[in-house]
Parts: structure tokens; C-alpha cells; sequence
């Protein structure tokens, strides 16, 4: 586990909340509504922060679908309780990269904002694919492109400095990896999308 990261994030996670805009929500629910999520799915939320994405998700899967927000950072699993006290919403203090949940369980798993933060991104991927159902779905989403990214992470500074997503090439070979099939990559300026199919 990467503890400078871990601390730095922790450090952010009482503003967090503060620094979506209205359009990132609004962009947000459109990537959201274009995954075809059906009622009863369970879906992992990794890299979780403070559940942004939880009410949209818990909307689209119903009373009887659930959600699990994973993050290492116990402040923001804390907000995220806070947040989303909803019976079939559950945070996970915990590492992205040794996942506590149970091999074949989930039908998708989501990472918003998160991805480029990851230390070993090789792992993640090993793991999205060990919790996710044939035919389960995971999507990367970044509100920038990768090229803003590493301009925005440079500006941040301090232990986010050098964070970044793989180019093209090696995102493929990373899914390739997971065994994830039908690889779709987005990069442009105001959005970076991966998806893909768990075979
Ligand atoms: C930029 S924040 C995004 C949070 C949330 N998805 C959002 O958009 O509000 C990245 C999150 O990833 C979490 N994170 C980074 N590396 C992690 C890891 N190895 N395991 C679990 N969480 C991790 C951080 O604690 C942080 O909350």
C-alpha cells in the first residue's frame, strides 16, 4: 500500500464533496445512463472517495441491486457512510489492489477519478476481473483527458505529481491482461472512458 498517497488523500477527504461542479454531475449521470445498468445488479465502486457515484448508481440498480464503494482512505469511507446511509449501499475501508470482496459477484465495477491514482494499476486490473461475472463489465472513467491529467496531477504536486493513465497501447494490454474483452478507449479533452467485457 502506497502510505504518502494514502495520507495525502486522507488529508483531502473533508472538502472533497466541494469540488464537483454542477457539470461534472451532469456528465457524470450521462456516462452513467449510457452503461445500461439493470435493476438487481451489484456493482463495486473502486477508488470510492466519498460515494459520488453512489445515488446515481443506487437509482439505476434498485431496492434489490447493491453497491460497494472500495477506498483505502478511512476518512473518506467515513464521508461516504456520512453521505449515503442507504441499506444497500456498503463502504469498504480497504486496498483496491487486494480487494475484500468475494471472486465472481459483482456485474460491474466502476472507477471514477481513481485510476491513474493507482500505484500497481496491473493488480487493479487482476482484481476488477477476479470480482467481476462473465460478461461483467468495468469502466475507467476520468472527467479529462489523459493528456490534462498529467498536467493537472504535475500542478497538484506532492505524491499525485507523477499520476497518470497508460497510453492507449498499454491500457489494451492491462485489460488483455484481466482476460476483459471488447475494449473500448475514449481519450479526449474533458473525458477519458475505458470499457470493457470480462470473458
Ligand atoms: C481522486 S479520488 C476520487 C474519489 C472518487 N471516486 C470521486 O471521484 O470522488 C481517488 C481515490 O482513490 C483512492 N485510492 C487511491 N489508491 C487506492 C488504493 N490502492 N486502494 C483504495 N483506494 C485508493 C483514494 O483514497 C481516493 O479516495
Amino acid at each position: 500500500m502506497d502510505e504518502l498517497r494514502k495520507k495525502y488523500f486522507e488529508a483531502c477527504a473533508d472538502e472533497w464533496d466541494k469540488s464537483f461542479t454542477a457539470e461534472d454531475y451532469e456528465i457524470l449521470s450521462f456516462l452513467i445512463d449510457s452503461f445500461n445498468i439493470s435493476k438487481k445488479a451489484k456493482i463495486a465502486d473502486l477508488g470510492c472517495g466519498t460515494g459520488i457515484m453512489f445515488d446515481m448508481l443506487r437509482r439505476k440498480v434498485g431496492s434489490d441491486g447493491m453497491i460497494v464503494g472500495v477506498d483505502f482512505s478511512g476518512r473518506m469511507v467515513k464521508k461516504a457512510r456520512q453521505n449515503f446511509p442507504f441499506d444497500n449501499v456498503y463502504e469498504v475501508d480497504g486496498d483496491v489492489e487486494d480487494l475484500p470482496l468475494q471472486s465472481g459477484s459483482f456485474d460491474m465495477a466502476i472507477s471514477f477519478a481513481a485510476f491513474a491514482h493507482f500505484t500497481n494499476q496491473k493488480k487493479v486490473m487482476e482484481e476488477a476481473s477476479r470480482i467481476l461475472k462473465q460478461g461483467g463489465k468495468f469502466h475507467i472513467i476520468h472527467l479529462s483527458g489523459s493528456k490534462e491529467l498529467v498536467e493537472f496531477h504535475q500542478q497538484v504536486g506532492g505524491p499525485v505529481a507523477q499520476d497518470h493513465l497508460p497510453a492507449d497501447a498499454d491500457m489494451m494490454k492491462l485489460f488483455e491482461h484481466g482476460h476483459f474483452l471488447d475494449v473500448k478507449i475514449q481519450d479526449h479533452p474533458g473525458l477519458y472512458l475505458a470499457s470493457a467485457t470480462k470473458g
